[in-house]
C-alpha cells in the first residue's frame, strides 16, 4: 500500500544550537520541506547572558538568523532541500522594536513559553496577560507575525497545568482578533474543544506524533520510561482520543507540529531527566499508522502538508513524498557510539513500524 502526499512540513521543531543540530537535522530535512524552527536554545557567549548563566535563546532576529545559516550550511553540504521557518523568543525584555525587526528579517513567529514550564523557558514571560506584553502581540498583529504558544501554567499541578492557562490563550485570542496564535503540541480534549469553540480562523494547534499515540501510560506503568516523557505530559486515553479525532478531522485549524525535541541520552535517563521526545526519524510513519487506523489516510496530506501553511500563510511545497506500508526497525539510538552517553535516543527506539517514507531509510 502507498500514499503519495505532497511535501509535509513539520511546524514545531527543536534542533538545538550545538552539536546536537548535526546529528538531528537530517531526520527532518530529509522528509519535510520545512520546519519552524524553535529558539529555546543556549546559545554560549550571548550579551543577554549573564555571568552566572553565560548564555541566552533566541531572543533577537540576528540569532535567528544565525541559527538558519547554521542549517543551511548543513543543508548544503548534505544535498537536502529544506528551509527553517524564523521564529523568535520572546522574554520579559524583548521590545516592539525587536518585533518589527524580527518581521523585516522574514522571521514569521514569536514563541513565548510561561516563565519556567519547560526546557530553557527561565527566559520566558511572567505574566502573558500583562500590558507589557500586550504591547508585543499588538506588534505582532501589526506586522503580520503569529503569535505561538507553549500553554501550560507554573506551579499547577502537572496534569491541570494545560487546562489552567487556556483561559490566558483565550483572552489573548478575543483581545487581539487579528493576531493568528497557535497553542503548541495541545494535549488535552479541552484544548481542543477550546480551539473548536474559539471559531476564528485565526487560531490553530499543532498536535505531535507522540501525543497521537501515547498517554500516561507510556511513561509511568509498569516503569519509567524517560524517552517518552515530556512537556505538556502525556494525559488520559480520553484526552489521546480527542486529539486523535481533531487531528482526522480536517479542521484545517489542527494541523502536525512534532515539537521533536533531543536531549542527550544521559540528560534523559537522570534522575531528574530533561523533558523532550525525540520522535523526527519516525514522525511521518506514526501519523500514517494513527490515521489508517481510524480510516483517515486520505486526510494526512491536509494534517501535515496543507493546513500549517495555509495558516502560516506560506506556499504549499511543489514536490511528494510517498508513505509505503513496509515495516523496518527503529534504530536503538543515533549519535557517536563511542560515546554512548551523549547518543540520542529516538522515540519508538527498537520497535518495528509498518510504514515507511519512500527513499528515506533512518533504520
Ligand atoms: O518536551 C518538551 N521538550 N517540551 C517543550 O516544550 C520543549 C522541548 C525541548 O526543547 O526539549
Ligand atoms: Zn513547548
Ligand atoms: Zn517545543
Amino acid at each position: 500500500m502507498n500514499l503519495t502526499i505532497r511535501r509535509p512540513d513539520d511546524m514545531h521543531c527543536h534542533f538545538r544550537w550545538d552539536d546536537r543540530l548535526k546529528t538531528v537535522l537530517g531526520f527532518t530535512a530529509r522528509v519535510f520541506g520545512r520546519g519552524l524552527d524553535m529558539p529555546n536554545w543556549k546559545i554560549p557567549g550571548h550579551p543577554w547572558g549573564t555571568e552566572k548563566s553565560p548564555w541566552a535563546p533566541g531572543v533577537r532576529a540576528q540569532d535567528v538568523l544565525e541559527h538558519r545559516a547554521m542549517i543551511q550550511a548543513l543543508c548544503e553540504e548534505h544535498g537536502w532541500d529544506f528551509e527553517p521557518i524564523g521564529c523568535i523568543y520572546i522574554t520579559e525584555e524583548t521590545d516592539t522594536a525587536m518585533i518589527e525587526e524580527a518581521a523585516r528579517a522574514g522571521i514569521k513567529a514569536c514563541k513565548t513559553f510561561f516563565r519556567g514550564v519547560s526546557t530553557n523557558s527561565g527566559w520566558g514571560v511572567r505574566d502573558p496577560l500583562s500590558v507589557g506584553h500586550q504591547r508585543l502581540l499588538s506588534a505582532m498583529q501589526a506586522h503580520g507575525l503569529v503569535n505561538s504558544m507553549h500553554v501550560e501554567k507554573p506551579g499547577v499541578f502537572i496534569l491541570d497545568a494545560e487546562r489552567e492557562a487556556l483561559s490566558v490563550f483565550e483572552r489573548i485570542v478575543k483581545t487581539f482578533p487579528a493576531l493568528r496564535s497557535v497553542i503548541e503540541h495541545i494535549s488535552t480534549a479541552d484544548a481542543v474543544r477550546m480551539v473548536m469553540n474559539l471559531e476564528t480562523p485565526n487560531v490553530a494547534a499543532t498536535i505531535t506524533p507522540h501525543h497521537l499515540l501515547m498517554t500516561l501510560d507510556d511513561v509511568l506503568s509498569g516503569g519509567i520510561r524517560p524517552h517518552n516523557y515530556c512537556m505538556p505530559v502525556l494525559k488520559r486515553p480520553e484526552d489521546r482520543e480527542a486529539l486523535i479525532q481533531a487531528a482526522i478531522s480536517g479542521d484545517r485549524r489542527f494541523f502536525f507540529g512534532s515539537d521533536t525535541a533531543p536531549h542527550e541520552r544521559h540528560t534523559k535517563e537522570s534522575s531528574c531527566g530533561c523533558a523532550g521526545v525525540f520522535c523526527a526519524p519516525v514522525a511521518m510513519p506514526v501519523v500514517a499508522a494513527v490515521f489508517e487506523h481510524y480510516g483517515a489516510l486520505d486526510r494526512v496530506n491536509w494534517f501535515t502538508s496543507e493546513s500549517g501553511p495555509e495558516f502560516y500563510d506560506l506556499p504549499l511545497n511543489e514536490g511528494t513524498i510517498t508513505l509505503v506500508k513496509r515495516p523496518w526497525r527503529v534504530r536503538a539510538s543515533y549519535g557517536d557510539p563511542e560515546h554512548p552517553e551523549k547518543c540520542i535516543i529516538p522515540y519508538l527506539a527498537g520497535e518495528e513500524l509498518a510504514w515507511q517514507v519512500e527513499g528515506v531509510d533512518f533504520s
